[in-house]
């Protein structure tokens, strides 16, 4: 399993390099780093060497291949991000044809899913935070989506995303996620367990005890 870092943030995306495969950005983390977005495309693309998404604006399918085209000039690790649209379909369709990679964004169903690979998507990110909110359930769409894409040959990829907790990463390894994209704040407490800080503390006070 793939784990990408959700975030724009430069800072964050250095500690955690060792760590990550690849990098998603979208619209609303790019304006919290009051940076111009290519620049921060550039130097993420520097500090991870894997899929960095970067978001398309346009709502017409020319004008986001004509972004799409714009953003993969930055660098080879730039995947474009479009969102599950008709016209965002067209446009994946036809990117996937010059060799430029998409992760299609804000999917929220199997069918839209199933069009996505169709279209020859690289990745397809179901929202499972965003689904839970509503009251439904977003590892039920995660699942829906694997199911459908084991009938058959896809080569895309099925990318857990607006992932908001712990239990959200490992349910989407359990269920065989190709890849989840994680906020720091998420990814950090993967590491945590009380258990082991507890245990820590007895082995060091035991170890106080050992003739040195
Ligand atoms: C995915 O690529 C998106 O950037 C992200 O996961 C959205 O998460 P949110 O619903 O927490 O905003």
């Amino acid at each position: 399993m793939k784990l990408f870092i959700d975030t724009a943030n430069v800072s964050e995306i250095r500690e955690m390099a060792w760590l990550v495969d690849g990098v998603t950005t979208n619209p609303s983390l790019v304006a919290r780093e009051k940076r111009p977005f290519r620049d921060v495309i550039a130097e993420i693309c520097e500090i991870v060497d894997g899929p960095i998404s970067a978001e398309v604006t346009a709502l017409d399918a020319d004008g986001m291949i004509a972004e799409a085209r714009d953003l993969a000039g930055i660098h080879d690790n730039v995947v474009v991000k479009i969102p599950m649209t008709e016209p965002g379909m067209q446009a994946v369709a036809r990117l996937s044809g010059e060799g430029i990679r998409t992760n299609v964004t804000l999917v929220f169903s199997a069918n839209q899913a199933l069009l996505a690979a169709k279209c020859g998507a690289t990745f397809v990110s179901p929202f499972v935070g965003r689904i839970d909110d509503i009251g439904g359930d977003g590892m039920g769409l995660v699942a829906e989506i694997l199911g459908v894409y084991e009938n058959y040959a896809f080569l895309t990829e099925v990318l857990a995303a607006s992932i908001r907790h712990p239990r959200h990463m490992i349910e989407a390894a359990t269920l065989g996620a190709d890849i989840a994209t994680v906020p720091y704040a998420v990814l950090k407490k993967l590491f945590d367990h009380p258990l082991t800080d507890t245990g820590i503390e007895r082995f060091l006070k035991d170890w106080e005890g050992v003739p040195k």
